[in-house]
C-alpha cells in the first residue's frame, strides 16, 4: 500500500500553502474503518471535533469521511505514510485501533506480528516525534483485549471467575501475545523511552489502555475475531438466517455493547490523570454463556434458528479467555460504569437497531 491520501495532492499543497506551511492540528485514528473506528469517529464528531485524521488499509466510507478533516488509505507499516502524517499534522491525541484480530492472526502469525507490533512501534514513534516537535505531550489511547489472558485450563477458568489486570497473562494466540507486548511498549514509551540517552526528553507520552471484552455492535459485524459468535448470533437472529455457533453452549466470556466501549474509551481519554493508578484497565459489562446468549436472542427473535457446532480450534482459544474481568480499577479510577446488562442492551439498543438494519435490507 502506498498510503494514498483520498484528498488530491494539489489540494493538500494548496491547503498547506494557505496555512503558511504550518501543520494542521489533528486527532489521529488508525484502523478507522473498523468497528471501533466507526463508533469513535461518530462520537468524536458529535463532541465537536473537526480535526479527525483517519487512516485505514481500505478507503474510509464516504459517510465517515465527511466527519474527518483528512482520510488516508494506507498501511501503518508504511514508513513513508507515517512520515507524511508527521510532516502534515500536529497530533495531540492518537487512537491506535489498527490490528489483525485473533482468528485471522492464527493463519498468518508473522503478518499479524508485523501489523500488531510493528504498527504499534510506528505509531508510538510518530507520537514521540510529534511531542518533541510541538512541545506538548501526546495522549495515546490503545485498545487491548481479553485475548492477553491465558487461563491454563477450564477448571481454573471456572473457579477463578473475574480476573484482574495482572493475573493469568499467558496468552496462547499471536494476537494475545501481540496485544500484551504492545501494552508494555506503550508503558515503555511513556515512562522509560531512551532512558540512557543524554538528549533524552522526559514525559513525551500519556499512554492509556483499555482491554476490551468481546464487543457487540448494532451497526457493524466483526470479522476475524474469536468473540464474533455473539454478534454473529444476534445479527443472524434479526436477519432470520440460521446460525451455527462455533463454540459450546457452556462457553462464557465477557462482552459489552460497542456504545459502552466507545463511551468508556473516551472517558478514560478524558480522565483526570492524577486519579489514574495504572496504564491498563479491564472493561466488561455482562458475561453470559453462549446458551444464555442464544436464549436471549430467541426471546427477541422467536424464529431464530441457532444450533451449536463447536470448532475445536476456535473453542480452544475461547477456553483460554477468562469467564469475566474485574473492572474495579476502572470503576474507582475514572468512574467506569457500563450502562447495559445483556437484557437492557438487547431491548434498548441491539434489537431495535439491528432489526432496522435488516428491515432496510
Ligand atoms: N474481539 C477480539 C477477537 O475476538 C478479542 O478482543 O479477536
Amino acid at each position: 500500500m502506498s498510503g494514498q491520501s483520498e484528498t488530491p495532492h494539489s489540494e493538500l499543497s494548496a491547503q498547506a500553502e494557505r496555512r503558511g506551511g504550518r501543520r494542521s492540528a489533528g486527532i489521529l485514528i488508525s484502523g478507522a474503518g473498523g468497528e471501533v473506528g466507526h463508533g469513535l469517529i461518530r462520537a468524536l464528531s458529535e463532541a465537536g471535533h473537526t480535526e479527525i485524521v483517519a487512516i485505514d488499509l481500505r478507503e474510509i466510507d464516504p459517510e465517515l469521511r465527511a466527519l474527518c478533516r483528512e482520510t488516508f488509505a494506507g498501511d501503518i507499516c508504511d514508513q513513508g505514510l507515517i512520515g507524511r502524517l508527521n510532516a502534515m499534522f500536529e497530533f495531540t491525541e492518537i487512537y491506535h485501533l489498527a490490528a489483525l484480530l485473533s482468528t485471522r492472526s492464527e493463519f498468518i502469525p508473522e503478518t499479524a506480528h508485523d501489523v500488531n507490533v510493528g504498527g504499534m512501534i510506528n505509531m508510538l514513534r510518530l507520537a514521540v516525534d510529534q511531542a518533541r516537535s510541538h512541545g506538548r505531550r501526546v495522549r495515546f489511547i490503545y485498545p487491548s483485549s481479553i485475548a492477553v489472558y491465558g487461563m491454563p485450563d477450564l477448571k481454573t477458568k471456572r473457579s477463578v471467575g473475574a480476573v484482574k489486570e495482572d493475573q493469568y497473562l499467558t496468552p496462547t494466540t499471536m494476537y494475545g501475545c501481540n496485544k500484551l507486548y504492545a501494552e508494555h511498549l506503550g508503558r515503555y514509551y511513556a515512562r522509560h523511552y531512551r532512558q540512557l540517552a543524554e538528549d533524552r526528553v522526559h514525559d513525551l507520552l500519556d499512554f492509556r489502555c483499555v482491554r476490551y471484552p468481546g464487543l457487540i455492535s448494532a451497526e457493524t459485524l466483526p470479522s476475524g475475531g474469536t468473540s464474533d459468535f455473539a454478534p454473529e448470533m444476534i445479527h443472524a437472529g434479526a436477519a432470520r438466517t440460521p446460525y451455527r455457533c462455533f463454540v459450546r453452549e457452556d462457553t462464557r466470556i465477557p462482552f459489552m455493547t460497542m456504545g459502552d466501549a466507545i463511551d468508556a474509551t473516551l472517558a478514560l481519554a478524558q480522565a483526570d490523570e492524577s486519579r489514574l493508578t495504572q496504564c491498563v484497565y479491564n472493561l466488561g459489562a455482562f458475561a453470559p454463556t453462549a446458551a444464555e446468549l442464544a436464549d436471549m436472542t430467541r426471546r427477541f427473535f422467536p424464529d431464530a434458528d441457532i444450533t451449536f457446532a463447536p470448532d475445536t480450534a476456535r473453542q480452544g482459544i475461547v477456553d483460554t479467555w477468562p469467564e469475566d474481568v474485574d473492572c474495579s480499577a476502572a470503576a474507582s479510577d475514572w468512574d467506569f460504569k457500563p450502562s447495559h446488562t445483556l437484557e437492557s442492551a438487547m431491548r434498548d439498543v441491539l434489537v431495535p437497531r439491528i432489526s432496522e438494519r435488516y428491515r432496510a435490507g
